[in-house]
């Protein structure tokens, strides 16, 4: 995707914002276009609420038509609300066949750049759509997105370093989204390793992948039993991304490089195993690796951020499949900690690779691990797809994860975090059991987990209630929704500005 930010465009559509307030009369550069919409909000016709869209036809080249969206009332206009407007603007500018669009954003003092940057990003969302199976694309996305900015250079500078951000946010996101849609059969544990290994290329971090005889070695047993009835082996992705140059200097630093972890879980098609799932939207579960989409998303993303910290990003990934070989109800699996797990049931798989993960990131001494994993159907029961889970023992944590998903638009729910949770796993020849009671699921899942998590400041998500959209939204069609990433990018940059600020200070 192209942008370009300046004063004048060619664009051949053009989004106009207008506020539903009655002391904003609605303004456009466009010829006439303020006078037009003025008269139907007279008329009734328009009002100017949230998201409330209307097209005016332009006769002149290269304009061919505007798209006025609704802002809702001004002082009611928040981060997300601007990504929306965008993105139903975008999404509407598509279906009439856009080949350029510009975006006219009326001035908000101070906040310009946040709103450029957040405008740009729901612009390229709601242009998005994943077509790669289709004989019959349809009509092609826009390729170039203009925001007027009719400001002085300087401002511009800025403005323009904004939208890139924004539209390096978005890519990311169309990058876990299309990780996500592509179908299982064609994204096995070593297709998505070698995707991970482009990604990494790209986004200037260092890569391994373990292959069965390391994961032998380093005793992930978890990991080689949910992968063992597949033909398809599992794989154990790591990425690693040091901070940027300017973090190396503070004499802490120099000692030992603080670590943020992030795990995904990558289980490429989830069949349930030998405990098979019903037949019914099974297809579904080639979504079972947006976690691991969600942490690939993030490192492509990365080099935008100049982040004073390294972070590292850990995959588990297998193909949960019933056969000949396949892990069984009943067999006893240890985990790269020592832990003996009772397999009750191959179906509660996600829980087993992230044991291994947690295990793995203990190497790091991390200041923070951070899981996402589509780990639940009991999440949906609980948050409707309104929310992912959030589960974590720290409350400074859970505060930032939730300020940052409310500013992305990626809304987190806190949820309970008891030992006691695991009281029901204890029961078996071995020392924890996968699965318990079907009655909070979610929450016996997470505490499972936490089991492995010990000595690590540690936050869960489980994104299974949020990973796939069931319809059209205004930033994402039906289909993956990429959830995480814009939550995940929010949250480590306000952690880069939390240590710059304290670096600061000392
Ligand atoms: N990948 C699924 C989670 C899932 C299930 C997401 C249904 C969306 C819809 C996970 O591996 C799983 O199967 N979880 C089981 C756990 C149970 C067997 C303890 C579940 O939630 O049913
Ligand atoms: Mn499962
Ligand atoms: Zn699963």
């Amino acid at each position: 995707m192209k942008i370009r930010i300046g004063p004048g465009t060619s664009a051949d559509t053009r989004i106009v914002l207008v506020y539903q307030d009655r002391g904003s009369p609605p303004r456009s550069r466009a010829k006439g276009v303020g006078p037009a919409v003025a008269a139907l909000m007279r008329s009734g016709d328009f009002a100017g609420r949230f998201l409330e869209t209307v097209v005016l036809p332009i006769g002149r080249r290269p304009l061919r038509r505007v798209v006025v969206v609704g802002a809702g009332r001004r002082s009611e206009l928040t981060e997300h609300r601007v990504r929306l407007w965008a993105g139903q603007g975008a999404r509407r500018a598509r279906e009439l066949g856009a080949a350029s669009i510009a975006l006219e954003i009326p001035e908000v003092r101070g906040e310009g750049e946040t709103i450029v940057e957040v405008a740009v990003e729901g612009a390229c969302l709601g242009n998005y759509r994943f077509t790669r199976y289709r004989s019959e694309p349809g009509p092609s996305p826009a390729r170039r997105i203009d925001v007027l900015s009719p400001g002085p250079e300087r401002e511009r500078r800025n403005h323009d370093a904004a939208a890139q951000r924004g539209a390096k946010s978005a890519a990311a996101i169309v990058l876990a989204r299309d990780l996500v849609a592509t179908p299982g059969q064609d994204l096995p544990p070593e297709a998505l390793a070698a995707r991970a290994k482009e990604i990494a290329r790209a986004a200037g971090a260092r890569i391994r992948v373990l292959g069965v005889p390391e994961l032998r070695r380093l005793g992930m047993g978890a990991v080689l039993a949910v992968g063992r009835g597949s033909a398809h082996p599992p794989r154990f992705i790591v990425l690693e991304r040091e901070p940027g140059r300017g973090a190396r200097t503070s004499s802490r630093s120099a000692k030992r490089t603080p670590t943020v972890v992030l795990i995904g879980k990558g289980v490429t098609f989830d069949t349930g195993g030998i405990s098979l799932k019903p037949h019914e939207g099974m297809s579904r579960m080639k979504y079972d690796m947006a976690g691991a989409a969600a942490v690939l998303g993030v490192f492509a993303a990365l080099p935008s951020l100049d982040l004073p910290f390294r972070v590292v990003g850990l995959v588990p990934s297998a193909e949960n499949m019933p056969g000949g070989t396949a892990l069984k109800p009943g067999d006893v699996v240890r985990a790269i900690d020592g832990t003996t797990i009772d397999v009750i049931n191959t179906d509660a798989e996600g829980r087993l690779l992230l044991a291994d993960a947690l295990g793995y990131a203990k190497r790091y001494e991390p200041e923070a691990v951070i899981d996402l994993a589509t780990l639940t159907g009991s999440i949906s029961i609980a948050l409707g797809r309104q929310a992912a889970g959030l589960f974590t023992a720290d409350d400074a944590l859970a505060r930032e994860l939730s300020e940052a998903g409310e500013c992305a638009g990626e809304r987190l729910w806190r949820m309970p975090l008891w030992e006691s949770y695991t009281d029901e796993l204890r029961r078996g020849i071995a020392d924890l059991e996968n699965s318990g009671s079907r009655e909070g699921g979610a929450c016996i899942a997470a505490a499972f987990l936490a089991h492995f998590a010990r000595g690590l400041t540690w936050a869960h998500l489980d994104i299974a209630s949020t990973a796939w959209a069931f319809g059209d939204q205004t930033l994402e069609p039906r289909g993956p929704t990429g959830f995480g990433v814009r939550l995940l990018l929010r949250w480590l940059r306000a952690r880069a500005e939390t240590v710059r600020r304290s670096a600061a200070k000392h």
